[in-house]
């Protein structure tokens, strides 16, 4: 039996009522077609991937990769095309909100050699968004502009999870690109840059299927992100900027617990100073909550590994304050200015931080 000429990659998390939908219509969708279905499960408590598997007994168009350990669908997505072998790779979401009667249009313009890469877009003519609730299609539109603005990507839908292309041009890119977020396709099209040929076939978006949707505010976080990267030319790794964005929401932190701590101390000798060290405590937990959710999502600690990483975190971070005050110390005998002394320190102190909380606190398994 020959090989698939187009596999369709599947993202899942809780999406186990959809699974046997979806396979319908892809079904009847691809009459003709050489295709086969990759889920993507990130280990959905539900079973999704024990409902898929069940559908691969009997079809074995279909297969599925249980990751276990790691979570994020730009993750998924990228494990999900490189693991196959077909000419042309397709990405959809497996909620239903993704149209799949467009993929044979979709695989046409691949095909003929048109394109390279072919969006579907809900925002040209023919296509539409209007099954967003008011408020998340507000947010949809003002991303998307702010998106183009930004980026000067050529996609009308660069926020969409909703593509095809030739699975050469993304294997050439794989290496670089982010398993963080949700953005796929307008990181594969800023990473590749103008040699990707890229074409747009609209469709409606729909209504999800069963379940609910896995966007929330963090992942908006993490979107921005991915855009000052893209904007930096790859020069600043995403994860640094979490890191950095994290790192600045401690400085409020620390100062709303200090001026807390300062008005319930009660009256002692050094006031301060006790609530200085409580403050400190607080900012580093909270650093460390937050890095663990957002900047090292994917590899997030829980448990025992949760409380070594912590205290891995704080030796750290006491590591990096030393080393920020003989630096700027050091700076500032050398007649630097005092603010190039302060800023030099704490530049250093924070790229400190965050190799050491990459290469030990949270290390890639
Ligand atoms: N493997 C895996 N891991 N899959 C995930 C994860 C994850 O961490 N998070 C979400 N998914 C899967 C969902 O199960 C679904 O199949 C698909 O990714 C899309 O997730 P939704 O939770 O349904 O996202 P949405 O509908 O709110 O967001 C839609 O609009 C966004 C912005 O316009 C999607 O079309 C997104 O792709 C799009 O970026
Ligand atoms: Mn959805």
């Amino acid at each position: 039996m020959r090989g698939a000429e187009l596999s369709i990659i599947l993202p899942t998390f809780k999406e186990r009522g959809n699974v046997a939908e979806l396979v319908r219509r892809l079904d009847a969708a691809l009459t003709g077609i050489a295709w086969e279905a990759v889920f993507v499960d990130d280990n959905s408590p539900d079973g999704t991937h024990q409902a898929v598997k069940d559908i691969a007994q009997t079809d074995n168009r279909i297969r599925c990769i249980r990751r276990v350990g790691r979570r994020g669908l730009a993750g998924a997505c990228i494990e999900g095309m490189l693991s196959s072998s077909a000419p042309f790779v397709a990405v959809m979401d497996a909620d239903l909100q993704h149209d799949e009667k467009i993929l044979p249009a979709m695989l046409a313009k691949l095909a003929s050699g048109q394109a390279d890469m072919v969006a579907a877009t809900r925002y040209i003519a023919g296509g539409s968004a209007a099954s967003f609730s008011g408020h998340r299609g507000r947010v949809s539109r003002a991303a998307t502009w702010l998106t183009r603005r930004l980026t000067g990507t050529p996609l009308s839908d660069p926020m969409s999870g909703f593509f095809m292309m030739r699975r050469d041009r993304l294997e050439e890119i794989a290496p670089r690109l982010s398993p963080v977020g949700f953005k796929i396709l307008l990181d594969i099209a800023a990473t590749a840059g103008e040699r990707l040929r890229i074409a747009e076939v609209p469709y409606v978006f729909g209504a999800r299927g069963e379940g609910e949707s896995k966007f929330s505010i963090q992942i908006g976080v993490e979107f921005l992100g991915l855009l000052l990267a893209k904007m930096t030319g790859d020069l600043v790794d995403p994860r640094f900027i979490y890191f950095a964005i994290v790192g600045t929401t401690g400085i409020a932190v620390h100062l709303a617990a200090l001026k807390l701590a300062l008005l319930l101390l009660p009256a002692s000798p050094d006031p301060f100073q006790t609530a200085q060290i409580i403050a400190t405590l607080v900012a580093m937990t909270s650093n460390f909550v937050l890095n663990n959710e957002l900047t090292y999502r994917d590899r997030r600690l829980k448990g025992v590994a949760m409380l070594r990483g912590f205290l891995l975190f704080c030796v750290i971070g006491s590591v990096g304050v030393l080393a920020n005050v003989d630096l700027a110390s050091w700076l500032y005998t050398e007649r630097s200015g005092w603010w190039v002394a302060g800023a030099a320190g704490a530049i250093m102190t924070a790229l400190w931080n965050y190799a050491m909380a990459t290469l030990f606190v949270w290390r890639a398994r």
